[in-house]
């Protein structure tokens, strides 16, 4: 019932879920469990925003993870951790382990006082716990927020702050390839800040030598002891929140994205099925960090919903070679693999020595996300990873969107390179123009939008309900905008092209220009800053960032490195800006606004390609942007 197995069941299952919207999802929803029924399958309106899905209803997430399982896979593999040292010993939790796990780290939760809707913090490197404890807060009722383990102190504490999380659940330090990062410290410094966290606790994953905080911090392993693994699952509405995420956009800092339980747990779930086709036999590796929103649908939720053996790998692309991920393909004998286009890039650039010696034939299907797959990279890893008989999702989707909308459904859409194709049962889009007209027909082009609710969609930012409104609704008028550019093609195909608005893709990761120019500005050599992004050939895009001094200054290279580190600790090293122009001007308007479409196109190396500069405020800084690019 969830799962469609050829296109003629696609075409049948779209065509029933625009006709019949709640008849369509109440049956899939039926085949969850849940502790009572819902009164309504859906209720909405984008113009508060205000959605509901299977509103009235109660259940527990994790019951749907984990418990519901044992009777019939307790034994089967859940979790395949391969860690950051290939040498480093293979850990393996089956369900029932992991059901155990979990529930004893919940008693561990509520015994350091957590209660149903308390925010929790998780920084940790991917390591099994991770998982664990993410899992651990939705069966108390907490609410997770994961931070990814590389975000500077500052972003960790704006992270924690902005939504008064009462406990932190850390590490030690972490390995990423060759390096060692110092976790703790980064969680000390941002707590001196942070007066609503009350209890650490400390997973020790490198051993290293850290100080422990008496009265806050708490030893993991410790705190297991003196619990027991027995934890009935709270029970949840189906509107209650299931997580907070931190995503950035055009404007200010990152926003907590909040997604609720019973529509999250239901998309995530048939997305999974659906997209990737799997089996019961398949090993899926999906190469994410939990710290994204990729991380939290497609390697926790959406495949332990399904019973899948999921691969959690704790390393880098790169480490100890570029050969890293392929070989763990081979060993692991993984049938599903999805990863960035990013990685893909930067390993076709390594070069095939680093493919040839491994078989990857147990590889059924491929998939990639976060950014749009240029055609090359398309090709090389359908034929050298794929071998030429693997197909490969181009997945479409965004943090706020929960899942993925927008993708060929393994082995049963017919492909198109650089192309997401199609929309999942349930995804209305379309395309407007710049006033919000709708664009009918197929060959166009416009920026993308969502007419109709999808059960996973973004309920609020975290405390700020207005800029929830502002940035996804009040755009176009009675529709969710996505942000991205998107081309139609003649067979009615969509490609997205890109974000239209001031938000960044760095190697797949979401950066928010006015984020990197607030953290440049933090340098007191600086007076004004504006980032743009710019064509990368492996990352994507580039950060470009044009910087005004307060005066000349003897050393522009020093200042450069500066200013990176300013960066890197005021966000985190995946927001260094990749060059740095220093310009005595910046091209703005009469009325003082900074046009970044003429430093996009000088970013580019399209200086011939101005545009009109007619209404600057005084051109002349063109032509010096120009001279310095
Ligand atoms: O611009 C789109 C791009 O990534 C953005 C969402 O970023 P984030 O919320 O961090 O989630 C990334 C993982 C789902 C989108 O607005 N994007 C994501 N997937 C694709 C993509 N662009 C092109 N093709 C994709 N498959």
């Amino acid at each position: 019932m969830l799962r469609i197995n050829n296109l003629e069941e696609y075409h049948r299952a779209y065509e029933r879920s625009v006709q019949d919207p709640e008849g369509f999802w109440a049956d899939i929803a039926s085949s969850f469990r849940w502790q009572r029924p819902w009164d309504q399958v859906v209720d909405w309106n984008f113009t508060e925003p205000n959605i509901k899905w299977f509103d009235g209803a109660q259940l527990n997430i994790t019951e749907n993870c984990l418990d519901r399982h044992l009777a019939n896979h307790g034994e089967k593999t859940a979790i395949i951790w391969e860690p950051n040292n290939p040498d480093e010993e293979v850990r393996r939790l089956t369900y029932r382990q992991l059901h155990e796990q979990v529930c004893q780290f919940s008693n561990v939760l509520k015994k350091n006082g957590a209660r149903k809707g308390d925010r929790i913090c998780i920084y940790l490197p991917m390591v099994p716990e991770a998982v664990i404890a993410m899992l651990a807060c939705a069966r108390i009722g907490a609410i997770h927020s994961v931070v990814f383990a590389g975000f500077s102190a500052q972003s960790l504490s704006d992270r924690i702050q902005d939504s008064e999380c009462c406990m932190v659940i850390t590490s030690d330090g972490a390995f990423r390839g060759n390096k060692e990062l110092p976790i703790k410290e980064i969680v000390d410094q941002a707590l001196e800040v942070c007066p609503s966290v009350k209890t650490v606790i400390l997973l020790e994953r490198t051993g290293s030598n850290v100080r422990l905080v008496a009265g806050r911090d708490k030893l993991w392993k410790d705190e297991m002891e003196k619990v027991d693994a027995n934890c009935p699952a709270e029970i949840m509405n189906s509107e209650d929140m299931l997580f907070i995420l931190y995503t950035s956009g055009s404007t200010g800092k990152p926003k907590g994205v909040v997604h609720t339980c019973g529509g999250y747990m239901v998309y995530t779930a048939y997305s999974f099925q659906n997209v990737f086709q799997p089996k019961s036999d398949d090993i899926y590796w999906c190469t994410a960090d939990v710290g994204w929103i990729t991380g939290h649908s497609y390697i926790v939720y959406g495949p332990l919903l399904s019973g899948a053996t999921n691969v959690l790998f704790e390393g880098i692309p790169t480490w100890p070679d570029a050969g890293r991920f392929w070989q763990t393909i081979d060993k692991h004998r993984v049938s599903i693999f999805y990863t960035a286009p990013t990685a893909i890039r930067s390993l076709e650039a390594a070069g095939l020595d680093f493919v040839t010696p491994y078989l990857l034939d147990s590889l059924r299907i491929l998939g990639t996300v976060g950014e749009p797959i240029n055609e090359e990279a398309w090709h090389w890893y359908h034929q050298h990873i794929g071998k030429g008989k693997c197909p490969i999702v181009d997945t479409w989707w965004q943090t706020e969107t929960g899942g993925i909308l927008i993708s060929p459904l393994a082995g049963i859409t017919p492909l198109k390179p650089s192309y997401a194709t199609l929309p999942l049962p349930g995804v209305q889009p379309l395309l407007v123009d710049a006033d919000g007209k709708e664009i009918t027909g197929n060959g166009v082009e416009g920026n993308l939008c969502i007419r109709y609710p999808w059960p996973s969609i973004i309920r609020t930012t975290y405390g700020d309900h207005e800029r929830c409104r502002i940035n996804y609704f009040a755009t176009y008028a009675g529709r969710y905008f996505t942000g991205d550019g998107c081309k139609r093609d003649e067979q009615g195909y969509y490609r997205i092209t890109g974000r239209v608005d001031d938000v960044m893709n760095v190697s797949g990761h979401r950066i928010g220009t006015a984020e990197v120019e607030d953290a440049i500005n933090q340098h007191p050599d600086i007076v004004e800053s504006a980032v743009v992004g710019y064509p990368h050939t492996i990352k994507g895009q580039g950060i470009y960032a044009y910087v005004i001094c307060t005066n000349e200054l003897a050393d522009n290279d020093l200042l450069r490195e500066e200013i990176k580190a300013v960066v890197s600790r005021v966000i985190g090293p995946i927001a260094k800006p990749d060059k740095i122009q220093i310009v005595r001007g910046l091209p703005k308007t009469r009325s003082g606004k900074i046009m970044r479409r003429i430093l996009r196109k000088v970013a580019e190396g399209d200086v011939d390609n101005l545009g009109d500069t007619s209404t600057l405020l005084d051109p002349t800084v063109v032509e010096e942007i120009k001279k310095g690019a």
